[in-house]
């Protein structure tokens, strides 16, 4: 707890984005505290990359406010931008170059002082030292979306933005990867990451907040969150209600389609 203040790290007032006549946040508000892991959990198609980028300055809300680590984003997009890191779904490692030279190719771009010393660290810090000089190209799934991980924290940002850190990866990467994530998380970072895997939610966040229809229509932590079943109304009455149960009363049954679909039993996919 380092370069905490007491002000949230994150603050989203009212925010709403449409494009064209698809109104894709109609009304979004939170507070990530500073130091947390704040996750975004929505169906593909919520808005969640489209709230990362107005968060990241790389697109305009239409209406209301934010703020990154005390600075708003349309006001002051620079210090925003100066604050923060983001790792897309799609990673940005370069398959040609090795890791480390990845790494240091970053830090040059960022004006850092020493390169080589930085991607050595990070390298370090990700696992990634034994495969840094091989090419990106050959890493496995898991590998290439650390290193682009590390890749996004050269120059230490205090709040990372991770959109879908682990979509498209096998169980054992996603594991690695959450692992890096509980760590940045311990060295005081805070994280704002989006997902649609429910378990994904349930093993790192702080805080979950889920946004369906434009609007976070439920948050707080995972305890608040199943209080929100009573646990006889599930299968089994000792057990507790899981993030999945939950999320599926609140945005009424399968994730793509827009009706009022009743709940159902439960689904297969985990
Ligand atoms: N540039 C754009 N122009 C038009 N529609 C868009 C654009 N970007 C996203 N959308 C639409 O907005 C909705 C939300 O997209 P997105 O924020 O990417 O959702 P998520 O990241 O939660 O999957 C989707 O229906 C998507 O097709
Ligand atoms: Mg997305």
């Amino acid at each position: 707890m380092t370069t905490q203040t007491r002000e949230p790290a994150i603050s989203v007032r009212a925010v709403t984005k449409s494009y064209q006549d698809l109104h894709v946040l109609r009304g979004v508000d939170f507070d990530v505290a500073a130091g947390s892991i704040f996750a975004l959990l929505g169906s593909n198609g919520a808005g969640k990359t489209t709230l990362v980028r107005i968060l990241s300055t790389l697109l305009k809300a239409d209406s209301g406010s934010a703020s990154v680590h005390g600075f708003d984003v349309s006001s002051v997009p620079a210090d925003v931008r100066r604050s923060i890191s983001l790792t897309g779904q799609f990673a940005a490692v370069d398959g040609v170059l090795t890791g480390r030279e990845n790494l240091v190719l970053i830090a040059k771009l960022r004006h850092q002082r020493n390169p080589g010393a930085i991607a050595d660290d990070l390298l370090a810090r990700f696992s990634l030292t034994e495969a840094g000089n091989r090419r990106a190209a050959t890493y496995s799934g898991g590998m290439r979306r650390r290193l682009d991980i590390a890749m996004s924290l050269v120059g230490k940002p205090p709040v990372v933005f991770l959109d879908e850190p682990t979509t498209g990866l096998d169980p054992q990467a996603r594991i690695e990867v959450w692992q890096t994530v509980k760590q940045l998380a311990k060295d005081g970072t805070t994280i704002l990451l989006t997902t649609q895997y429910l378990d994904e939610a349930e093993q790192l966040a702080d805080r979950i907040a889920i946004l369906h229809k434009g609007t976070i229509i439920q948050h707080g932590t995972l305890a608040e969150l199943r209080q929100l079943l009573p646990s006889a109304k599930v299968e089994y009455v000792e057990k507790q209600p899981t993030l999945e149960d939950v999320f599926l009363a609140l945005v009424g049954g399968s994730s793509d389609t827009t009706d009022e679909a009743a709940i159902p039993a439960g689904e297969e996919s985990r």
